[in-house]
């Protein structure tokens, strides 16, 4: 198994696994224009050239970055890969100086199993809200906001 920054030959991959759970109104889709356009935000874990897992982190402002598109194929749930992606982009906010680090999410039970805490909405920035409106006006049920404070995290 292997952990690493995404390369371009993992884009497609990326793209399918997020898009798999896309479909199943878990996440929100991501066009192969916007995964290579963030290719540098993903981290990713294959295991014989397979894709299994990955995640995004999108820096936001000066202090705050987000936690996108995590995804962790069917075959590899329940492993701790969704633990050492999340780790990993949390080493990177650390390394960039941010402070705050949040998810939008259903599920919140592994984010609190990562040491965020619930937040209100209105915490966040407002462009965040509009994304949420967006999203539910097409249907979807209300998603958690999950907060990480990095200057008070131990890990
Ligand atoms: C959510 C998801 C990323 C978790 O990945 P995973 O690799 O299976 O999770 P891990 O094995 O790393 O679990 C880490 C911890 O969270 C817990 N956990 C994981 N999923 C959980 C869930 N649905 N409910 C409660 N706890 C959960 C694990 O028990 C583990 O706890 P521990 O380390 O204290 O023993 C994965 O199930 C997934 O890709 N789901 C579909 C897509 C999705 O919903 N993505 C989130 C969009 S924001």
């Amino acid at each position: 198994m292997e952990v690493r920054k995404a390369h371009v030959r993992d884009a497609k991959s990326i793209c399918e696994l997020v898009n798999h759970y896309a479909e199943q109104g878990l996440m929100l889709h991501r066009s192969l224009e916007s995964t290579y356009d963030c290719l540098r935000e993903f981290w990713v874990i294959t295991e014989d050239d397979t894709l299994l897992a990955c995640a995004a982190l999108d820096v936001f402002w000066a202090d705050l970055a987000e936690i996108r598109s995590i995804a962790v194929a069917e075959a590899g749930q329940g492993r701790g890969l969704g633990r050492i992606l999340i780790e990993h982009a949390l080493e990177d906010a650390k390394g960039m100086g941010i402070s705050r680090v949040f998810a939008m999410t259903y599920e919140k039970e592994f984010f609190i199993r990562l040491g965020f805490c619930e937040t209100p909405l209105q915490s966040l920035p407002e462009k965040i809200w509009r994304e949420c409106l967006e999203w539910y006006d097409k249907g979807h049920r209300h998603e958690s906001a999950m907060l990480i404070d990095l200057a008070g995290d131990a890990t």
